[in-house]
C-alpha cells in the first residue's frame, strides 16, 4: 500500500557506481515539471587512463575521497542546505559494488541524520527517466533504448517501477563494443568518445563488417561477431585515412543494428499502444553518440514516433537522473528502508531477466 505525495520534492541524488562521483539536486514540483538544481559530475577518466579501463578498487577509493566535497557542491551550487531536502536517492545497484556501497552508505548517513526519506534507486531507472531532465517533459508511457557500456536493451516504459523488457544484447553491450574496438585500435580510454572523433570524415563504406542477427525477428542484439572482426581488421590499417574509415564503418554498424532492432521494436509497440501518442526514447552513454542518435531518429519518424534523448550530459553517469527517479518514487510514496542492500546485479525488468538464463549482461555484471 502506497500513499501518493504529489508535494514538491527537492531530492539530493548520489551516484557512485562506476568510474563517476556525481551528485545532484533536483526539483519535481507537483504537476510533474522538472528543474535540475545542479549537476556535480567528479571524473576518474585519469586515474582510470593508464590501466586502458575502469580499475574496481581505485574507483571506490576514489568515491570515498570525494562523495562528500561533490555532494557539498551540489547543494552549494543548488543554493539549497541539507535542511531544504525532500530526501536522499542513492544509487543502489547494478555496478561495481564498492563503488556502490559508498554512495549509498553516504545517503543513508545524510537521510538518518536528517530523518528524510531514502531511496535506494536502480541506476537503469536513472537512465529510464534521463531523457525527462530536458526542456520538454517526456510524458510516459514510451518505447526506451537503454544503451550504455553494460547495457543494450529495448523496454516498454509505462511509467518509473513500470518497465518490461523487449529484447536486449545477447553478448555484450554496445558501448562495450565501442570501448573494445577503440582499444584494438589504439584509441585512449574512454573509447566510444574517441572513436566518434576518429570518425569524423571517415567513409563507412569502405570496410565491411558483419551485419549481426539482422534475420531474426526478435529486438534482441549481438556485437560480439562486429568486435572480432573489426579488431582483426584494425591489425592492419595503419594508415590515419584508413582509421577514420574502419572507425566511421565500425560506428555505421553499431548505429544501423541500434536502428533496425529499434524499428523492430516500434512495429510492435506501436500496435500495442494503438491511437496512443508514440514516443521513442534514447538514453545511456551511447546515446551521446551523433551518428547513433540521427539514426535511431530517423528511424523513429519512419515509424510515427516521436523522438527524444536526454541532453547530452545526462546520457552518461550523472546523479541528476538518479535525483529524479527518486523524487518520482518518492512522489509515488515509494521509499526504501534504510538497511537497503547495495545490489551489483540488478535487472530493470527482474521477470524478463529470470525467464532468460542464458543471457550474459555486458561488462561489469549488469552495469549500465
Ligand atoms: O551510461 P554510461 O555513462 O555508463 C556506463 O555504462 O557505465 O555509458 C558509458 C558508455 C561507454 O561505453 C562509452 O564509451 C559510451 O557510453 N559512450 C559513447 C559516447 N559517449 C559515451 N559511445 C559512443 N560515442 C560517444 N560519443
Ligand atoms: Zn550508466
Amino acid at each position: 500500500m502506497t500513499l501518493a505525495h504529489p508535494a514538491p520534492q527537492t531530492v539530493l541524488g548520489l551516484e557512485t557506481s562506476c568510474d563517476e562521483t556525481a551528485a545532484a539536486v533536483v526539483r519535481r514540483h507537483a504537476d510533474g515539471r522538472v528543474e535540475v538544481l545542479s549537476s556535480v559530475v567528479g571524473s576518474q577518466i585519469a586515474e582510470h587512463a593508464p590501466y586502458g579501463g575502469v580499475v574496481p578498487e581505485i574507483a571506490a577509493r576514489a568515491h570515498v575521497e570525494t562523495i562528500e566535497q561533490i555532494a557539498r557542491a551540489a547543494l552549494g551550487e543548488a543554493g539549497v542546505g541539507y535542511g531544504d531536502l525532500t530526501g536522499v536517492a542513492a544509487t543502489a545497484g547494478p555496478g561495481l559494488v564498492g563503488g556502490v556501497m559508498v554512495g549509498l552508505s553516504f545517503g543513508k548517513a545524510v537521510a538518518l541524520a536528517r530523518g528524510l526519506p531514502l531511496v535506494a534507486v536502480n541506476h537503469l531507472e536513472g537512465h529510464a527517466v534521463s531523457a525527462r531532465l530536458g526542456a520538454e517533459l517526456i510524458d510516459y508511457p514510451f518505447l526506451l533504448l537503454l544503451v550504455s557500456g553494460g547495457h543494450c536493451q529495448l523496454l516498454s516504459v509505462e511509467g518509473v517501477g513500470a518497465c518490461r523488457r523487449l529484447g536486449s544484447t545477447i553478448d555484450d553491450a554496445a558501448g562495450e563494443a565501442f570501448d573494445k574496438i577503440a582499444k584494438a585500435m589504439g584509441l585512449p580510454y574512454p573509447g566510444g568518445p574517441a572513436l566518434e572523433r576518429l570518425a569524423e570524415g571517415g567513409d563507412p563504406q569502405a570496410f565491411q563488417l558483419p551485419r549481426m542477427l539482422l534475420g531474426r525477428k526478435d529486438c534482441d542484439f549481438s556485437f560480439s561477431g562486429l568486435k572480432t572482426a573489426a579488431a582483426r581488421l584494425a591489425e592492419g590499417v595503419t594508415a590515419e585515412t584508413d582509421r577514420r574509415d574502419l572507425a566511421a564503418a565500425v560506428q555505421a554498424a553499431i548505429a544501423g543494428q541500434l536502428a533496425e532492432k529499434s524499428a523492430r521494436a516500434m512495429e510492435g509497440y506501436a500496435r500495442e499502444h494503438a491511437g496512443e501518442p508514440l514516443r521513442f526514447v534514447v538514453a545511456g552513454g551511447v546515446a551521446a553518440n551523433k551518428a547513433v542518435r540521427a539514426r535511431l531518429e530517423a528511424a523513429a519518424t519512419a515509424h510515427g514516433f516521436a523522438f527524444a534523448a536526454p541532453p547530452l550530459a545526462y546520457c552518461t553517469d550523472n546523479a541528476a537522473m538518479i535525483a529524479l527517479a527518486g523524487a518520482e518514487r518518492l512522489a509515488l510514496g515509494l521509499a526504501d528502508p534504510l538497511d537497503a542492500v547495495a545490489r551489483p546485479r540488478w535487472p530493470l525488468d527482474e521477470a524478463a531477466a529470470a525467464a532468460s538464463p542464458t543471457h550474459k549482461p555486458g561488462r561489469k555484471g549488469a552495469k549500465a
